[in-house]
């Protein structure tokens, strides 16, 4: 069943020395239920809009959004949003534990939240660590509680946008691997920003190929690689390689897809 979809999505931006500014033309594709999806694309081509209109945050300019069938006008309850700067996503005055749990404790209440968020942060490999502060912990510890945060509220859908581009290489592996852990356990849907060729055919299913500004769908590419996939492993097989290749040779625009 799909679970996210969009039809023919445009957006413009009103530019005040001109006519509006086009930077994504009817762009259409579904991402099924439980279906790790990517979305590849130049920098500056509208990957981050597109997430944006996907997570309701931002209104087409023309085709809708749907999510479980409904047509979407602001920030659905199935999904939750994971920023690139986790610096800036984090409360600095809450310790961790209570930064996981701000995103439940509306409804459940603090104390229940609270144990919650320690639920959810042995998940991410940070028990423990909840009465830190998030300036107290690497990049990478800070965007495991992003994470945890993002999957306490328990989504159907985890939006991410480029959300291990701030850390560095081996970090990122190590999140990647988490993400891949997470996935697997929790078949959630996702769909993940990502300018990392690499990155995308690790994780996804299919990846979604958008051009340059004004973004078009490009092509839509069928992963294939056996899972359970490890973030070292799955590198070294012929078809990662292969489809490394393609990618960045339509990146590149040397050739299509
Ligand atoms: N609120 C806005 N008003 C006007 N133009 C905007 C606005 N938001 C984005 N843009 C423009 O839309 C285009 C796409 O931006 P977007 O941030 O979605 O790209 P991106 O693919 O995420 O880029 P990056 O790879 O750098 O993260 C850019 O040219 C940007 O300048
Ligand atoms: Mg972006």
């Amino acid at each position: 069943m799909d679970f996210l979809e969009l039809e023919a999505v445009t957006k413009e931006f009103p530019n005040p020395s001109g006519p509006p500014a086009r930077v994504m033309d009817r762009v259409s594709f579904s991402v099924r239920e439980g279906e790790f999806m990517a979305v590849l694309g130049p920098s500056g081509c509208g990957k981050s809009t597109l997430l944006q209109m996907a997570a309701g945050l931002l209104p087409p300019t023309s085709g809708e959004v749907r999510i479980a069938g409904r047509r979407i006008d602001g920030p659905p309850p199935e999904a939750v949003y994971v920023f690139q700067q986790y610096t800036r996503s984090l409360l600095p005055w809450r310790n961790v534990r209570d930064n996981v749990a701000f995103a439940v404790e509306h409804r459940i209440g603090r104390r229940r939240a609270r144990d919650a968020a320690e639920t959810q942060l042995g998940q991410v490999g940070l028990s423990g660590f909840g009465d830190h502060f998030p300036w107290q912990l690497s990049g990478g510890m800070q965007q495991r509680v992003a994470i945890a945060r993002a999957l306490a509220a328990e989504p159907a859908m985890l939006l991410m946008d480029e959300p291990f581009s701030a850390v560095d290489a081996l970090t990122r592996l190590d999140l990647q691997a988490l993400i891949l852990d997470i996935w697997t356990r929790r078949r959630l849907t996702v769909l993940l920003v990502t300018h990392d060729v690499e990155e995308a055919i690790t994780l996804a299913d299919r990846i979604a190929m958008l051009t340059h500004r004004p973004a078009t769908l490009a092509g839509m590419v069928e992963v294939g690689l056996p899972r359970p996939r490890d973030p070292i492993t799955t590198r070294e097989l012929p078809r990662f390689l292969e489809l490394r290749h393609q990618l960045l040779g339509q990146l590149l625009h040397r050739h299509a897809v």
